[in-house]
């Protein structure tokens, strides 16, 4: 099916299941999967029920689309995300961002796990994402463009709403939340870095490095929307680093983190 219209189905689809539709979209990314249990839901969707839709490969559930008031707003969360590493093609990765715009969203939270470069960051800290370097091998825009969804050419210049990054870093001023700042590269993964690696992206500017968000966040903004992103410091490397990043580790870091990423995000919603 055309995407135009497979992105039209689906909204239509999930339009009619929930009735309302949000103006805020979350995705639930490593260190914010606990934000459900501070959702009130109203609706839920399996991946799975959703024709057209893409089914995640996460263990023990198949993905699921969650409605309902966080911080006093009506929101629309994805748990359950899609990676190039999985072997989804970009359009795919980026199919639940634009569905989230058809249905309203004009503002994307999204969070995710990152190995950090920069040497002031620890592993646990949390790190607003000020801006992103894309090293995918493909942009998600590539192919066709539908001026319906956005431009062509769209800027990237400030592809993290400047806005966003200041209500973020007031709440956390106001609740002693240590809040680092830092360029995200995003990676296809899925691979860690070699120390060489991550000394050659600390270089070229970045701070921390993972292997998701870059696509949503160019079909985000792509689309106008506002995007918030934040990463939890999971692991740190460079050249002088011999620590091996192992999936249960970064899960750890990230469970630590969890509860001060959780209550930014609900903050952040409470007061916009
Ligand atoms: N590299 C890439 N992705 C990651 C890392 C990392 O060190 N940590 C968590 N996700």
């Amino acid at each position: 099916m055309e995407m135009l219209e497979n992105i039209r189905t689906i909204a239509a689809f999930i339009k009619e299941k929930v009735g309302k539709t949000p103006e805020y979209g979350i995705i639930l990314g490593t260190g914010l999967g606990d934000l459900v249990n501070h959702i009130e839901i109203t609706a839920e969707i399996d991946y799975k029920d959703i024709p057209g839709f893409p089914v995640s490969t996460v263990e023990g559930h198949s993905g699921r689309l969650i409605f309902g008031n966080l911080g006093g707003k009506y929101v629309m969360a994805m748990q359950g995300r899609f990676h190039y590493y999985e072997g989804y093609d970009m359009k795919q990765v980026t199919l639940p961002v634009r569905v989230m715009k058809q249905l309203g969203v004009e503002t994307l939270f999204v969070s995710n796990a990152a190995g950090g470069m920069n040497k002031e960051f620890r592993v646990g800290d949390v790190m607003i994402i000020t801006d992103h370097i894309n090293l995918f091998p493909e942009n998600p825009l590539r192919g066709r463009n539908y001026e319906e969804l956005g431009p062509r050419f769209p800027a990237m210049t400030e592809a993290y709403n400047h806005d966003l990054i200041a209500l973020a870093d007031k709440v956390a001023a106001e609740s002693d939340i240590r809040l680092m700042h830092g360029v995200y590269v995003g990676t296809p993964g899925p691979t860690f870095e070699t120390p060489a690696e991550y000394e050659y992206f600390r270089i070229i500017g970045g701070d921390a490095v993972g292997m998701s968000t870059v696509p949503e966040v160019i079909v985000a903004n792509h689309g106008g929307m506002k995007v918030f992103g934040v990463s939890v410091i999971t692991d740190l490397g460079g050249k002088d680093i011999t620590d091996v990043p192992t999936h249960e580790e970064v899960q750890k870091a990230a469970m630590k983190a969890q509860p001060v990423m959780c209550s930014l995000i609900e903050e952040m919603l409470r007061r916009l």
